[in-house]
């Protein structure tokens, strides 16, 4: 069923659980995100980012056929817009009926983050949907602040108090695309932030950290977790395994399918992970 992120963040904040958001790049991604939760019996968060409407030239068929797939599943599924810097791409996301955008202008300035993160909260509460934004840039995507830079916590609390927002972003340790998972959080960070600031913590850059450091930072007070690269790299090695077992293949659906399988499976696994 379709559901709003605001129902399954707010359930997993007030029972001190995590929530899985994953990242859907094509209906394939789609559909093996659908199958772990239906796999592992948890309600999940498809969040489609900036960089993959970029890549389609646009976001509403993707957006449509996530829609479609989150419909007709068991399992609660909401749908979320992720690092958009486009204002434009937040308004398409709403009227297309996401329930939840993320609005990144982590690499603007203190102020002009806070106030143009501000203006978005306002338009997009007015229509019914919540707010994501980010505090001291998490690692990763050619950012502009020094790296290893951290989110302080007060300045967090003046930053969700002066916006808005419904969920913030926060700079722990993590790292984008990491394809090893060995990032250090910074655990004593995480729970300082957790009570100093009055909305649920997103940890991005989450396939860097280990299962024990995912269960950790949950523990410590994070609510969403974002996952692309780790889905990525269980959806690429089943590929690269089957065309390689296969120089004659051409039916992409052959390779995709295993593909599928693979993330299915490993989305299911970090859901029952993080969903605990
Ligand atoms: O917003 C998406 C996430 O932060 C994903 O990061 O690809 O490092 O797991 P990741
Ligand atoms: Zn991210």
């Amino acid at each position: 069923t379709l559901a709003t992120t605001a129902s399954l963040v707010s359930t997993a904040y007030a029972e001190g659980r995590g929530v899985a958001a994953f990242n859907a790049i094509n209906l394939e991604t789609v559909e093996a995100i659908a199958a772990g939760a239906e796999t592992a019996n948890r309600p999940v968060i498809v969040q489609i980012s900036e960089n993959a409407v970029r890549y389609h030239g646009g976001l509403a068929p993707l957006a449509q056929a996530a829609i479609a797939v989150a419909s007709n599943a068991a399992m609660p599924i909401s749908l979320h817009l992720d690092h958009a810097t486009d204002e434009r791409l937040v308004a398409i996301a709403v009227d297309l009926g996401f329930s939840s955008v993320m609005y990144d202008a982590s690499q603007l300035s203190y102020e002009e983050n806070l106030a143009r993160t501000a203006a978005v909260v306002r338009r997009c509460h007015d229509r019914g949907a919540h707010v994501e934004a980010e505090l001291g840039e998490v690692g990763g995507k050619n950012g502009v602040h020094a790296p290893g830079v951290r989110t302080d916590p007060e300045e967090a609390a003046a930053f969700v108090a002066g916006t808005g927002v419904d969920a913030l972003a926060v700079a722990v340790g993590s790292s984008h695309k990491m394809t090893t998972r060995d990032a250090a959080l910074d655990e004593a960070l995480i729970a300082q932030l957790r009570r100093t600031v009055p909305v649920p913590l997103v940890l991005h850059g989450s396939s860097g950290v280990s299962d024990a450091g995912l269960r950790s930072a949950i523990t410590a007070g994070m609510t969403k977790i974002n996952v692309a690269t780790q889905l990525n790299k269980a959806f690429t090695a089943a590929v690269r395994e089957t065309l390689g077992a296969d120089p004659a293949l051409v039916d992409q659906r052959r390779y995709l399918g295993p593909g599928r399988d693979a993330m299915a499976t490993e989305a299911a696994r970090l859901l029952t992970l993080i969903t605990t």
